[in-house]
């Protein structure tokens, strides 16, 4: 056993979380931990009851009623949207928090929404996490063992993640996307406040290396962007409208950008960066939408098949999941 590190290759919201709830349920993990930046992250996944669920703070992989959610000493805590999480996914006794992490306080919010740069030049979601991450990085940041109210949750998250994965599974489930990280990116300013890397969601959660058994690279077939910076082949909004791919933002509401087709340079980038063992192919229903909810590979039709091909090739790595609709179940399992 070992930890399944999950990476975004691009500009994020490529179904991260659904691919982490899918594995949590599919493999019984007994802990899914969250790395990346902090509460700039949103994931939705819908279940197969029609709910929908969005979150920011935690991993997803508590849908399997036998994982454990944790959040990485490296990731920022805002402790109203954590406890906002636990109450409405009812998670009281199963989640876990590192004393570490530093806090994201009501006047880091302000301060970003004030910052015309971030807000209108960046394009940021303003929810305050470059600005508790500045704090952290001069050290005058509140830890999570500082808030009264997060005392139910605190452990050492660094050393529990490395104990589980010993002998049993662990989800890493990062945030944003590689293109986006700070030290990676051409684009900065462009960027998040820190790396989006398979390398940094170890370090984040303090994962040894030695524990990683795969990293699971998502692609998502027709990428996206929200916030300012390239995008290579941007659709107009016109035809994302007339073909019925148009996407908005968990956090923001805002409407995505999204490109017609993948950037194969930009895929071999971030290989590379990452070292992908596995890949999961998402939202292959825009590219054909022949292929929306679609859960056996005999389902699978001539033009994804094709960019199956393209990704292995691009990526050197196997494509293990395709991801077909919104629903936790629009999913085919090729392992
Ligand atoms: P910030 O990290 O909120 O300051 O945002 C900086 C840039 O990263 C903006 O372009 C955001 O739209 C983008 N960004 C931050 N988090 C996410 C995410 O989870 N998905 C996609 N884009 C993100």
């Amino acid at each position: 056993m070992g930890a399944v590190v999950i990476v975004d290759a691009l500009w994020g919201d490529s179904g991260k979380g659904k691919v982490c709830a899918h594995l949590a349920v599919r493999d019984k993990a007994p802990l899914a931990v969250r790395a990346g930046v902090g509460t700039n992250a949103g994931a939705s996944v819908t279940l197969d009851d029609g709910t929908l669920v969005r979150a920011r703070q935690l991993p997803t992989g508590w849908i399997n009623p036998g994982t454990t959610v944790a959040v990485g000493s490296g990731v920022l805590v805002d402790p109203t949207v954590l406890a906002g999480e636990v109450a409405r996914f009812d998670l009281d006794g199963r989640v876990l928090v590192d004393g570490r992490c530093a806090l994201i306080e009501p006047g880091h919010v302000e301060a970003e929404r004030a910052d015309a740069h971030l807000a209108a030049t960046v394009g940021s979601t303003c929810t305050g996490n470059g600005a508790a991450r500045a704090d952290f990085v001069l050290r005058r940041a509140r830890q999570a063992r500082d808030e009264p109210a997060l005392a139910p949750y605190l452990t050492d998250v660094a050393r529990h993640v490395n104990d589980v994965a010993r002998d049993g599974l662990v989800l890493v489930e990062g945030s944003q996307g590689t293109l986006l990280s700070l030290a990676f990116s051409d684009e900065y300013p462009y960027t998040t406040s820190g790396n989006c890397t398979a390398a940094a969601a170890m370090d984040d959660v303090g994962l040894n290396w030695r524990l990683v058994q795969d990293v699971l690279m998502v692609v998502k077939a027709l990428p996206t962007r929200v916030g300012e910076g390239p995008l290579p082949y941007e659709l107009p909004e016109e035809e994302v409208l007339r073909r019925g791919i148009a996407e908005y933002g968990v956090v923001t509401g805002r409407p995505r950008r999204k490109a017609g087709r993948l950037d194969r340079e930009l895929l071999g980038y971030a290989a590379m960066l990452n070292g992908p063992t596995q890949i999961a192919l998402t939202f292959c229903d825009h590219v054909d939408p022949a292929m929306r909810g679609a859960r056996d590979a005999g389902a699978i039709t001539a033009p994804v098949r094709a960019l199956i091909e393209q990704v292995e090739h691009d990526t050197g790595a196997p494509v293990v999941l395709l991801d077909t609709g919104p629903g936790l179940s629009d999913m085919i399992d090729l392992r």
